[in-house]
């Protein structure tokens, strides 16, 4: 047996589609209730969809009883404020698992670099069922930030960096590929992301939305790569240092966003 894949994110993890061209209303995402929950950077979170329908953001599999990212339970309260998100969220017409507004708050490319991280989105994932992948809709116009996907968290030379205007959508294996965002600006940065099954719908949404599996990496000039790849390779050994005098070890994979 084996995961249901999807053939279009075989190759490089993620397919980029045609953005979203119309306008929502920024009370979709300004007036639904954020939970503080730390993910990769300064974040808190909105769930419309959620383990059991509540107000909360944790792995479907830290519940009684533990299950895996699917048939997430939408929540009334979030969902009447933000009634085309769900429906974006749904569209494809996958499973849905958690389903969340995430808040960034600004901060730089190495920033980024040292946020990168893998999802655990199969946790408890039945083998022969669909494989789980992530939703990224970007919600606020944010001309100058970026999503940074690698193969591998400290190989620069397989990173790929997708701009996020409003609008933007793309679809991730956050499972296989390295990502965080690195967010410019002065104001919060807003995204749905949604949990979805691979198969059918999902294939069929990749290729309604034109999916492609390769884009011209969002241009950033070679001082700031640099710079941003020493400054992650100091966190990482300033951090494994620290949990090394504490008798830790570092954990890599983060269960959120
Ligand atoms: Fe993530």
């Amino acid at each position: 047996m084996a995961y249901i894949k999807s053939a279009a994110l075989e190759e490089t993890g993620y397919v980029v589609l045609d953005p979203y061209g119309k306008e929502i209303d920024p009370k979709e995402w300004l007036e639904v209730e954020y939970v503080d929950w730390k993910s990769s950077g300064d974040t808190r979170f909105a769930p419309l969809a959620s383990a059991k329908g509540e107000i909360e953001c944790n792995g479907f599999w830290n519940h009684k009883p533990p299950r895996t990212d699917k048939d997430g339970v939408w929540i009334d309260s979030q969902t009447a404020i933000a009634p085309t998100l769900t429906e974006r969220a749904k569209e494809p017409g996958a499973n849905v698992g958690r389903c969340r507004i995430i808040e960034l708050q600004p901060n730089t490319y190495a920033d980024c670099l040292y946020n990168l991280h893998q999802d655990d989105n199969n946790r408890l994932n039945p083998d022969g069922t669909g494989w789980v992948v992530r939703g990224f809709f970007n919600l606020t116009d944010d001309k100058t930030s970026y999503f940074v996907l690698r193969e591998n968290r400290t190989d620069p030379s397989q990173e790929t960096r997708i701009a996020l205007p409003a609008g933007a959508q793309l679809i991730v294996d956050t499972q296989r590929l390295w990502h965080a965002a690195a967010h410019y600006g002065t104001e919060p940065r807003y995204c749905l992301i949604t949990s979805w099954e691979s198969g059918p719908e999902l294939d069929a949404y990749i290729a309604k939305y034109n999916g492609v599996n390769k884009v011209e990496s969002y241009p950033v000039d070679q001082e700031t790569l640099d710079a941003g790849q020493i400054e992650q390779e100091r966190r990482i050994a300033a951090r494994a240092a620290a949990l090394a005098a504490r008798g830790q070890q570092e954990v890599n994979v983060m269960s959120e966003a």
